[in-house]
């Protein structure tokens, strides 16, 4: 391969062409697999362990439902539940539209969504108890688990977690001027973009059977893994035998930016392919999720009733 030779011409373009290459860097930033941030994972990470410390200690008492700390937190977490709802309102009231950003408001709907819930769980010491309360704790389980499961769609169809909604149209486009920038770039290694095509054309599988197409959406995270971790094998083996004078820290750079260009392309194809069926479940999530939060909103008014008038 010559792709080292290839690139150094790249690295020398002129400020012209640097610009014109402009866009397809922010592509392939764009195109980055997505990895939890340190920060979620450790929001994460430390809700889980409040779940466990508090299904390890339940029954011992700490705290009641009826009064103190444990009644405040039934408070707290029924507010931040009511609070959560500023988003969806932000979103379709005009009347709220100089409310601050979306943005904002999404992200405080999920972690309210995710601390309103935990609240509620100590309150009630992570336990059944009437029939009311049952009813209102498993309804806001469903809601908070079917949540959780929302984020993840979401995020499978918008330009990021805040990004706005992206379309086929616009994958299809992106995909396409990826393929493009990295055959010109490595046009002297065929055997790194015949690999490419080969995942491309199994993962967007067109005109084949129902069950070629079933089997290679289950393997697709598999292949996509074995691809990538093939293809940053190919450039590191080609980079090292055609080193040149290259210094090193140059080497490295190269690395790098081919494997992220790669990461880009293979990261485009997933999304192609994925698309329609992330759209299809996500709004049939939209469907379920309200009725489901309607009965929460029914249960929770019929648990503060209760346990207040009887
Ligand atoms: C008890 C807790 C929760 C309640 C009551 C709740 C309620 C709602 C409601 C009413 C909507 C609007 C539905 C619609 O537009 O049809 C919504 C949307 C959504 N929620 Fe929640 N939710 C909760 C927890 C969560 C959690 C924990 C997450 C994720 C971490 C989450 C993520 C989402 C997402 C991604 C949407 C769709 C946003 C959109 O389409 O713009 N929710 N939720």
């Amino acid at each position: 391969m010559h792709a080292t030779a290839t690139m150094n011409a790249q690295m020398n373009t002129s400020p012209a062409q640097a610009t014109a290459r402009a866009p397809v860097a922010s592509l392939i930033e764009q195109y980055q697999p997505r990895i939890l941030r340190l920060g979620v994972l450790l929001s994460y990470l430390v809700v889980s362990v409040l779940l466990y410390l508090g299904w390890t200690s339940r029954g011992e008492q700490y705290l009641t439902a009826e009064s103190g700390l444990g009644y405040a937190l039934g408070i707290a977490g029924g507010s931040m539940m009511l609070l959560l709802l500023l988003y969806p309102l932000r979103k379709k009231l005009r009347l709220m539209r100089h409310v601050g950003p979306v943005k904002l408001w999404f992200r405080l709907h999920m972690s309210f969504g995710v601390l309103g819930p935990l609240c509620i769980l100590y309150h009630c010491d992570f336990r059944l108890g009437s029939l009311n309360s049952n009813v209102a704790l498993f309804c806001m389980l469903t809601v908070a688990g079917s949540g959780l499961i929302g984020r993840y769609l979401y995020m499978r169809i918008h330009k990021g977690l805040y990004g706005s909604k992206a379309s086929l149209e616009e994958l299809r486009r992106d995909a396409q001027t990826l393929k493009q920038e990295l055959a010109e770039r490595v046009a002297s290694a065929p055997q790194l973009l015949e690999r490419l095509d080969v995942f491309e054309k199994q993962t967007l599988c067109e005109g084949a059977q129902l069950s070629t197409r079933v089997a290679r959406k289950l393997t697709l995270g598999f292949r996509l893994w074995r691809t990538r971790a093939a293809l940053r094998r190919f450039i590191r083996e080609e980079i090292r035998s055609q080193a040149g004078t290259q210094t090193p820290a140059e080497l490295r750079t190269l690395r790098r930016s081919l494997n992220r260009h790669v990461n880009a392309r293979l990261e485009s194809v997933r999304q192609v392919a994925g698309f329609s069926f992330y759209e299809k479940l996500f709004s049939a999530w939209h469907i379920l999720h309200f009725p489901l939060f309607l009965m929460l909103v029914l249960s929770g008014i019929v648990h503060v009733f209760a346990v207040h008038v009887y």
